[in-house]
């Protein structure tokens, strides 16, 4: 998936050597600037309907000039971006550490025949499950603790929170952390006769999710359930350690071993999303998320949205040493987006080699961060208008309003959106050193017509689709994540007690009593 070393060095030479002017330049030297750096990704309100909703993503209040966008599309060329592009969604080995295609597309029919064919089994073979205990296979569902962590938590619990406050056909609590506090407070929330456990873990070992979902079916027999294994439902890749464990073979949902866990949210580990808001809004989730596939495969270069924005994170990252990125959700219902994309982001693209295992030649993933709004104006902005560090940001609203109060509410707070983004450009000058703003500061606004399932759908496969983008342009490979295994190793050397280890850990042992 990289192209050749030189022509991609030669690419990144050029980008280097390119003035940067400010954003007020920019804008005064080219009027249709708003117009060339604004992509719309549409798709339909309804299956079959004429009628149209969407997302608009303005890069403009970035640095970027058309002699940068030449660059970038030299860069995408030299690291061979189409062809890695095609090798995705044609089930290429693209994870060539571990020698897998990565098909999250197919999930939303974006792969190959087979793939599509054997993704939609599987997603017809969850909704049966749902459905069936929506009427009550199952008996009476009120709750479903869905237990999981990293992949297999933080797209469930995103999803959600966004989808599911007014229509959640039951009601989800998403448990990941070992910490026996979080799992307590799920119990306190569900009334154990109508609450349904889904495992959830790609590799079914996860220490975490296997010790609280062994905790959660002892609550229930401690709670008089009489078949707590009856209510168990596993959404897994190794379908096989599922049923080991104990799970009925009807009630373990499979997904595909080259489905990665940071990708798997349309999966079977959107289970308890569909629980929550239904088969129907789950495959409208999909249909938003395959607009931005088709977007993804079809558009070349600058006017390609996730691969524009993945310009735009290369320009700060690489050549202006930015080493964070924020992003804030003007939208209660995406408080969980900075979290779900930390993960996407940082596990996916954190590395220091390229795929053919040499060093990379520069910095790779920001650290994403973020929050809400308006909230994290009264708490991090500060940093952001004069602080030391240029940060670029990310804004994220729905123009539609997710409440029905007062419309003032909705109002205020897209205008406090659109304000932090214009401020951030144009800074203000002050006689008073502590009262002026530096300004031209970086932002990019993404504005969805309505955060409804299509458009969540849309936001998470945009973000897939600048990380994979992002990967190709450094010559990384976002599919693997070695880094997580060495601590889970030490962990179980601490646990057992065998193995070196250095005498602060010693210490530290011996002060928690686990010497
Ligand atoms: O430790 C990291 C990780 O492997 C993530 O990549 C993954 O999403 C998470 O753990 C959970 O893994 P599993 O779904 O196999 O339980």
């Amino acid at each position: 998936m990289n192209g050749s070393g030189d022509t991609t060095g030669m690419a990144w030479d050029a980008l280097r050597a390119l003035e940067t002017r400010s954003l007020s330049a920019l804008f005064a030297a080219d009027p249709g600037r708003v117009e060339a750096m604004t992509r719309r990704i549409g798709w339909p309100v309804m299956p079959d309907s004429a009628a149209e909703a969407g997302m608009v993503i303005d890069y403009s209040k970035t640095h970027l000039g058309r002699d940068a966008l030449d660059a970038f599309e030299q860069l995408a060329e030299a690291a061979g971006f189409a062809a890695a592009r095609e090798a995705l969604f044609d089930g290429g080995i693209v994870n060539v550490t571990e020698g897998r295609a990565a098909t999250h597309g197919a999930l939303r029919g974006s792969g190959t025949p087979a793939q599509v064919e054997e993704a939609d089994a599987l997603l017809a073979r969850m909704g049966m499950l749902v459905e069936a205990i929506h009427q009550g296979a199952l008996g009476e569902i009120r709750h479903c603790i869905a237990i999981g962590i990293g992949g297999s938590a933080l797209g469930p619990a995103l999803a959600v929170d966004a989808l599911a406050r007014d229509l959640a056909m039951v009601d989800v609590h998403v448990v990941s952390n070992i910490d026996g506090l979080a799992l307590e407070q799920a119990f306190d929330a569900c009334d154990p006769e109508t609450t349904l456990i889904a495992v959830a873990s790609k590799t079914f070992t996860t220490i975490e999710t296997m010790t609280n979902a062994a905790s959660a079916l002892k609550w229930l027999a401690d709670n008089g359930v009489a078949d707590p294994g009856g209510r168990v439902v596993a959404l897994t890749a190794s379908p096989e350690k599922a049923v080991e464990w104990g799970v009925d073979e009807t009630r373990v949902l499979p997904f595909p071993e080259s489905v990665g866990g940071r990708y798997s949210l349309f999966s079977s580990i959107g289970f308890p999303v569909a629980l929550a808001i239904g088969m129907d809004e789950f495959r409208a989730m999909l249909a938003g998320a395959k607009a931005v596939d088709d977007h993804f495969r079809r558009t070349e270069g600058r006017a390609n949205a996730p691969l524009l924005a993945a310009f735009v994170d290369q320009f700060y990252t690489r050549l202006k040493g930015c080493q964070t990125r924020a992003v804030f959700a003007y939208d209660e219902r995406l408080a969980l987006l900075p979290d779900y994309l930390q993960q996407l982001e940082m596990e996916s693209n954190g590395k220091s080699v390229t795929t053919d295992g040499a060093p990379v030649d520069g910095p790779t993933a920001p650290v994403t961060w973020g929050g809400v709004g308006t909230d994290a104006q009264h708490a991090v902005f500060q940093l952001l208008h004069q602080g030391t560090h240029l940060i670029p940001v990310d804004f994220i609203a729905s123009i539609a309003p997710g409440d029905v109060l007062d419309p003032a509410h909705h109002r205020t707070l897209l205008m406090n959106c659109l304000a932090q983004g214009a401020a951030l450009m144009a800074g203000k000058p002050s006689d008073d050193p502590a009262r002026a703003y530096q300004g031209d500061r970086p932002s990019t606004t993404i504005l969805v017509d309505d955060c409804d399932a299509a458009a969540f759908g849309a936001l998470i496969a945009f973000h897939e689709h600048r990380t994979f983008a992002n990967a190709v342009l450094m010559g990384i490979n976002p599919f693997d994540q070695f880094g997580v295994e060495l601590g889970k190793a030490i962990a179980k050397q601490i646990d057992s007690g065998e193995g070196e280890f250095d005498p602060s850990t010693r210490a530290l042992m011996a002060a928690a009593g686990l010497g």
